[in-house]
């Protein structure tokens, strides 16, 4: 299951890729917003979130207008790696080295089919393990306790 948020600037792009994911078959869950009304992106980002910290979703998909705000805010939630992304190589690297569990796409920055070509390559990337681990495992670490050893 994939969560899915986006404020209003994101909705646009938030219901190409609904429309995407149905065509592959994957099932999602929408934490809003739902309309064009003009909405702030914490609220949103922050409750596709906690639906992957907490286990209801595997992973998260979210959408504001450049993809940043909505992926700071997601960041905020502990056990949340969310990058922004708006090329398939970081959205790779993103999957191999650094184990991400949420995708933020801005509706501003990426066109429809590039947007598709960063889900697609992000959905499908595995972690590698190995070096990565132990630098994942780091940032958990501080996620958790707010230090680094
Ligand atoms: C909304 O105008 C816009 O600021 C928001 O969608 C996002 O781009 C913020 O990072």
């Amino acid at each position: 299951m994939i969560a899915l948020g986006s404020d209003h600037a994101g909705l646009p792009l938030k219901r190409v890729i609904m429309k995407y994911l149905e065509e592959k078959g994957l099932e999602y869950k929408d934490y809003g917003t739902y309309s064009e009304e003009s909405v702030h992106y914490p609220v949103f980002g922050v409750k596709a979130a906690k639906a992957v910290a907490n286990g209801e979703c595997d992973k998260g998909i979210i959408f504001c207008g450049t993809g940043v705000g909505i992926s700071i805010s997601a960041n905020k939630v502990k056990g949340i790696r969310c990058v922004s992304c708006s090329e398939p190589y970081s959205a790779l690297m993103a999957r191999e080295h650094n184990d991400t569990n949420m995708l933020a796409l801005g509706s501003r920055v990426v066109g429809d089919e590039v947007a598709k070509m960063i889900v697609d390559t992000w959905l499908n990337g595995e972690f590698l393990g190995g070096r990565h681990k132990i630098r994942v495992d780091q940032i958990k670490e501080v996620d958790e306790t707010g230090e680094i050893k």
